[in-house]
């Protein structure tokens, strides 16, 4: 058997999963400095995530440590050797804190561990929406049409109404309610403004897109592959301007948005549609620099597969868009997971 040691010396040769300790660090969710008291359900479900995916690599690499982190990374991270330790990152955030999410891989990359997904420059640029679309415009890809407000004071110029109101910086629909939605001035001032209050950052009104909801699951480091395309339907109304992904659709488990709006994959598209939507989302996580995994939310109208964002680092849970993309692929849990570290191995070694 060899040892750790031997397989950082020999770069020569890319480890194999089956000789790695892996060290399942993920973050605790205390508290928020922002938004609202609900906002907890979805970071709590991290630990859970993160026992799964120990309980997945059991048996299958040499040792998992599951480790949790609230503050103080890198005392905890400190225990570990980055010549024998592979860090799987599930770290969303430090102290509850808002923007913390590409520290992580800064502070791994400068300890010299080796992790999973993607670094944190790419992390920056897909944490803020704003940034993200800005890098999707350069690179020709469609987005929909936004203003950003950092003030109360709201004067509309370039885009047009209904507008979706949401924080600039968040993820799992933070924010996105079905009061999110802006049809005249006075809702957009309104939403802009509980924006600010409630989350503490700059409000992003983007043109609503009446459309299909896609998401697309990919990983690799250069040249990714794209897994089945999933779609997120809308069962529980037929009115478009309430068919969007809500906090509550996501994740309040016993609200009729949540069991409304079951994920579909493979989604049913033309060929035509596909290509197109495969298209983007790698030009999408080219654009943005990622490595390792992503999940890219669209809004397809018309052919056109308008980007959302990108997520960094998505959900792993077995029942989120991922996991449901790399299953229809074939992939077991376990063989998901590794083979996310088997991408780690591959971005570090290349
Ligand atoms: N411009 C838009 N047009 C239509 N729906 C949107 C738009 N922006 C956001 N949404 C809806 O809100 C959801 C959450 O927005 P998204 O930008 O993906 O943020 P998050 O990071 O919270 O997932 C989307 O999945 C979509 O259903
Ligand atoms: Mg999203």
């Amino acid at each position: 058997v060899r040892t750790a040691e031997d397989i950082r010396t020999t770069a020569w040769r890319i480890p194999e999963v089956r000789d790695l300790e892996v060290v399942v660090l993920y973050s605790l969710a205390l508290g928020l400095e922002r938004g609202r008291a609900e906002d907890r359900i979805a970071d709590q479900e991290t630990a859970s995530v993160a026992m799964g995916i120990a309980a997945a690599l059991e048996g299958q690499v040499r040792a998992t440590h599951l480790v949790p982190v609230w503050d103080d990374l890198p005392v905890v991270v400190g225990q570990f050797d980055p010549r024998r330790h592979v860090i799987f990152n599930l770290v969303e955030s430090l102290g509850g804190r808002a923007f913390t999410e590409p520290e992580p891989p800064r502070i791994f990359e400068s300890m010299g561990f080796i992790y999973t997904g993607t670094d944190y420059k790419s992390i920056t640029r897909s944490a803020n929406k704003l940034t993200t679309k800005k890098l999707l415009e350069s690179a020709g890809l469609p987005t929909p049409r936004c203003q950003v407000f950092r003030q109360p004071e709201v004067r509309r110029v370039g885009i047009r109404l209904p507008a979706l109101v949401k924080p600039i910086a968040e993820g799992g629909s933070f924010g996105v309610s079905q009061d999110s939605l802006a049809t005249d001035e006075r809702q957009l001032a309104e939403r802009v403004r509980r924006c600010l209050e409630i989350y503490r950052q700059t409000a992003l009104a983007e043109e609503y897109i009446i459309g299909r909801e896609i998401n697309v699951a990919l990983w690799g480091n250069h040249n990714p592959t794209v897994l089945p395309i999933s779609e997120i339907v809308f069962e529980w109304t037929d009115d478009p301007l309430r068919q969007f992904v809500t906090f509550e659709s996501k994740w309040v488990c016993d609200s009729v948005e949540f069991t409304g709006t079951p994920g579909i994959c493979p989604a049913p598209l033309t060929s035509a549609e596909r290509t197109k939507i495969e298209e983007v989302a790698i030009e999408a996580y080219q654009a943005l620099g990622f490595r390792g995994f992503a999940r890219v939310d669209m809004r397809l109208r018309d052919g056109i597969p308008y980007v959302l964002e990108v997520n960094a680092n998505p959900d792993l849970a077995p029942d989120a868009g991922f996991f449901r993309s790399a299953s229809v692929a074939g992939f077991s849990y376990s063989a998901m997971v590794q083979h996310i570290l088997q991408l780690a191995l591959e971005a570090h070694y290349a």
